[in-house]
């Protein structure tokens, strides 16, 4: 099946700050030191291969008192040009909506719509053609997922997250191909009910198993042709190819101690 790329904006923040000062998910471990020049270097070949494919990739400024700001995906979900703005969970990060808010403003978005739950922007929605794919169960408030809904204009699929290893919906589920509704996930980390109801509604959907799920093979990014994943879910890269996608391997490993890969470092600006 041959595959159309479509250009995408993308919204990224260089990890120039980026520690881990604190534990907010399982991945996190304070004690471990995180070498930031690596960082800095693993994002750049990110950002430069999003370039290098026609997209375009617009910087967020990082903040000194922002360690998780690099994971950009969680500041805000964009749907045909209209912005609904994140609360964050945990109060260390609570600050970085502000700073995409900001964002927004300068950059012609108009107002951001203010959250009223919480809502860890992309991290939790997924936009299919048809649907908001929306997780809970960790971060994002059940309640957040009407607003979306209203705001956003699509009809929302909640799903329950149950593992703590996949907080986000993003570190399960990624969507391939949003002209036609397809998306890779990984089972055991959604409720029963959420499995039965992404069954139905996505039978041809690529499963992906432990080991891929386990390096954050998941948190990929895909502009409908390209899928850019962590280079190590070596897994998916054949059941990619068999569906016509050119996986795009990216080594995002000090990004990893934070919880975080391709997918959480990368908000699409859609519309
Ligand atoms: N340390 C961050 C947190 O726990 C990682 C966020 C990852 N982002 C994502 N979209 N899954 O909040």
């Amino acid at each position: 099946m041959p595959r159309h790329a479509a250009a995408r904006r993308y919204l990224m923040c260089r990890p120039q700050f980026f520690t881990v000062a604190y534990a907010i998910n399982p991945w996190m471990n304070p004690a471990k030191p995180v070498d930031v020049p690596l960082a800095v270097a693993q994002w750049e070949v990110l950002r430069d291969r999003y370039r290098a494919f026609g997209h375009t990739v617009e910087e967020l400024d990082p903040h000194p008192s922002l360690p998780d700001m690099v994971f950009a995906a969680n500041g805000a979900t964009v749907v045909d040009g209209r912005v609904l703005g994140a609360r964050f969970a945990h109060p260390e990060r609570q600050a970085e909506a502000a700073a995409h808010a900001a964002w927004f403003r300068a950059h012609g978005f108009g107002e951001p719509v203010e959250p009223l739950h919480v809502n860890e922007g992309e991290g939790d929605f997924a936009v299919t053609r048809n649907w908001l794919l929306a997780g809970r169960g960790f971060r994002t408030s059940p309640l957040a997922h009407a607003q979306a809904q209203e705001v956003l204009g699509r009809p929302v699929i909640g799903l329950d997250l149950v593992d703590p290893r996949y907080y986000h919906l993003d570190t399960a589920l990624a969507v391939l191909d949003d002209r036609s509704d397809e998306i890779m996930y990984y089972p055991d980390a959604f409720s029963p009910g959420s499995r039965a109801v992404l069954r139905r509604l996505f039978p041809d959907a690529l499963i992906a198993g432990e080991q891929d799920a386990a390096v954050l093979g998941l948190n990929a990014v895909s502009d409908g042709a390209r899928v850019f994943l962590p280079q190590a879910a070596q897994g998916l890269f054949g059941p990619l190819r068999e569906r016509g996608f050119e996986p795009v391997g990216v080594d995002l490993g000090e990004l990893l101690k934070g919880g975080g890969s391709v997918k959480c470092c990368t908000q699409e600006l859609r519309g």
